[in-house]
């Protein structure tokens, strides 16, 4: 609108942004909100069991701007002294009123959010290697004698302007009958192969509004099954189940070591993985009322391992060194020649791996982060058995692979085990008490530790000066007992402190709560033997993370070094896997498994392999980047770099305590 002769122009409203981490969603907001509002508004699932009167404690998050949303009373009432100094506060009592980033950690998410933690699909085109067409054929009569292929090929290009150049010879041999039973309408599915088209599937009337496929993430320990609407490109339905082949052994070595033995070694160790697959994808189908049958197409990643086992590829050059993959190409197979079952003509499509420990599931997560395009220096973390790390600078992208063995995973941990019920994901201790609290996974009663518990575990230790630098635990801080061997171990059981106040009130008193009079116990002075019932870390275990995390640091040391760049030069990091949604960047670290870093340039993106196997079943063109980044990235092996002993030396020390964040 022009008045006295100027335009009177509307200003865009100033919105308070919100990054909300490890989702990775950001939201913006027309004015201050209550922040448990802000969030389910958003459609995060996050526990609220009060409802918002700030009661149950259920609604942490942690505010990664410092300042500016100091801790209300009733905040101070629930959260201990040392969260609040880490930035945690309740949904429930806060007002984002300005720009900041939250981070929910996963004992506040829902479960149905967990699950969408698994990896976030990203918005891209829909263009599937297979497409289906509508077809009325001409009935044949004995003036037009054409064959039942060149009939179908004719329509095709009359009505669509394509053609087949070929077809499937399972598809050949029912195409007869589909036709004639269904009166000569039928829908045919195209391929498209690098010789042209394929018809792989036949079936009777008009099915083009229905076309699925299924990715699948093949990991050494979980297998990922997406169902995948193949016209929408979304997931429909998704299920993990274990993988089988974990009873030849948990980690990649044992299972190629069983492998190689022998030639039927290797093919059970095939035909039982490649059987659960089949299973989990029945399943999926019944549930979501398909038949196998429908299934067009199969993408899988994995790493390199698990790929030749699921292809049944000999594996004794990727077992012994200089451990080479059988092949560095995609791979396009029928289905059925590896005993999946699928569409009869249906293929199996495989991204190439990169070298003998680092498969196509970090390429799939190089393509589902479009690590590729970032700006400046971006590295990205895929943390497991091993670790795999790619760092993108001016130079290219550069991966390595680490062996950080599978302590996060709970193994070789006393007390270790897989993130479930009753496993310990976080702890706080206090430093002034030496007290832990903790947070096990559904609530329950502490049975052990999972991956992301250890982590924080070893951080809060150090926090509070339980252990020194080199990992060694300090008695003189009179918190530590000894197991039955006589070692020190730090109790993580919240029952043992409360068994323990009660006896010092029994001696002090000489009667407990309940008026019973006790004699001394075992908890009446520190450094003394105790049971081993209670969850505890003790000294191997510290030795056991200090190897993983040094693994670790070594790879991204090694990668800035050849890079010639800084720490302080990375503009973004990465964390994607499963573990690595759960644990805490903060304490990431403070154990030193990075160098200190602003929280801000760390993201967390959960199950990106699995979102890059969706992302190349959906669209041809993202298969083709794929190929073209695989070509692209440069693997270095980090055995044989020449600070590599070096840097794994240094890097098993923790970081000093003024370095603690
Ligand atoms: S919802 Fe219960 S404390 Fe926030």
């Amino acid at each position: 609108m022009m008045k006295n002769g100027k335009a009177k122009i509307k200003m865009p409203e100033k919105k308070i942004k919100v990054e909300i981490e490890p989702i990775g969603r950001r939201i913006f907001l027309k004015q201050p909100v209550n922040g448990l509002d802000a969030i389910v508004n958003s459609g995060i699932g996050i526990k609220s069991v009060c409802g918002g009167k700030g009661i149950c404690g259920k609604c942490r998050i942690i505010i990664l701007d410092d300042g500016e949303f100091p801790p209300s009373e009733q905040e101070k009432k629930i959260l201990t002294s040392d969260e609040i100094k880490r930035g945690v506060r309740l949904a429930c009592q806060q007002t984002f009123h300005k720009d900041l980033s939250i981070y929910i950690p996963s004992s506040s998410l829902s479960e149905e959010q967990k699950l969408q933690v698994e990896g976030e699909e990203l918005d891209i085109e829909i263009s599937p290697v297979c497409k289906k067409y509508f077809l009325g054929l001409e009935e044949a009569t004995l003036k037009d004698t054409k064959s039942d292929f060149t009939r179908i090929n004719e329509c095709l290009r009359k009505e669509y302007s394509v053609d087949a150049r070929t077809i499937d010879f399972k598809v050949l041999t029912q195409m007869p009958t589909v036709i004639r039973d269904n009166k000569w309408k039928i829908t045919a599915t195209l391929r498209e192969n690098s010789s042209g088209n394929e018809i792989i599937f036949i079936e009777g009337g008009n099915r083009t509004k229905s076309s699925y496929g299924i990715a699948v993430d093949l990991g050494t320990t979980k297998i990922a099954i997406f169902l995948v609407d193949l016209l929408k490109g979304k997931t429909v339905d998704r299920i993990g189940v274990t993988n089988p082949q974990i009873r030849f052994g948990e980690d990649v070595m044992s299972r190629l070591g069983y492998a190689m033995q022998d030639e039927d070694n290797l093919k059970r160790a095939q035909s039982l993985v490649v059987q659960s697959i089949n299973e989990a994808v029945d399943g999926l189908c019944k549930k979501n009322r398909l038949s196998s049958n429908e299934i067009l197409e199969m993408t899988v990643v994995g790493n390199t391992a698990m790929h030749h086992l699921f292809l049944g590829l000999p594996v004794k050059q990727l077992a012994l060194s200089p451990f080479l993959p059988l092949t560095s190409e995609a791979i396009h197979l029928k289905a059925r020649e590896i005993g999946v079952a699928i569409s009869p003509g249906g293929y199996v499509y495989m991204l190439p791996p990169i070298a003998g420990f680092v498969g196509s599931d970090h390429l799939a997560m190089i393509l589902a982060t479009r690590l590729y395009e970032q700006e400046g220096n971006c590295m990205g973390i895929d943390i497991g058995t091993n670790t795999e790390i790619a760092l993108k600078s001016r130079k290219g992208i550069v991966s390595v692979s680490t062996a950080s063995g599978p302590a996060f995973e709970g193994a070789h941990i006393k007390y270790g085990m897989r993130a479930a019920p009753g496993a310990i994901e976080r702890v706080v201790i206090d430093p002034e008490t030496c007290v832990p609290v903790i947070q096990t996974i559904d609530d329950r009663e502490p049975v052990g530790i999972c991956g992301s518990g250890i982590l924080d575990s070893i951080a809060e230790l150090l926090k509070a000066g339980i252990i020194d630098r080199w990992g060694k635990f300090k008695p003189e801080k009179k918190c530590l007992y000894r197991d039955r061997h006589g070692n020190y171990q730090y109790i993580l059981t919240p029952e043992f402190y409360m068994q323990k106040r009660n006896n010092e009130r029994i001696q002090k008193d000489g009667v407990n709560g309940i008026g019973e009079t006790r004699q001394k116990t075992e908890y009446g002075r520190y450094n003394d033997r105790c049971d081993d019932k209670y969850v505890s870390i003790n000294q191997r275990d510290i030795v056991e993370i200090q190897l993983a995390k040094s693994a670790i640091r070594t790879g991204i040391e090694v990668l800035l070094e050849d890079a010639g760049i800084g720490f302080e030069k990375i503009d973004r990091i990465i964390i994607a896997g499963a573990f690595g949604s759960y644990i805490d960047p903060k304490n990431v670290i403070n154990i030193g498994m990075f160098p200190r870093v602003s929280l801000r340039k760390i993201t967390q993106v959960g199950n990106a392999a699995g979102v890059g196997a969706r992302m190349v079943l959906i669209s041809k063109k993202e298969r083709e980047l794929a190929e073209k980044i695989a070509c692209d990235i440069r693997y270095l092996e980090l055995t044989v770099y020449p600070s590599f002993t070096e840097h794994f030396a240094t890097s098993t020390i923790f970081p000093e305590p003024w370095e603690l964040i």
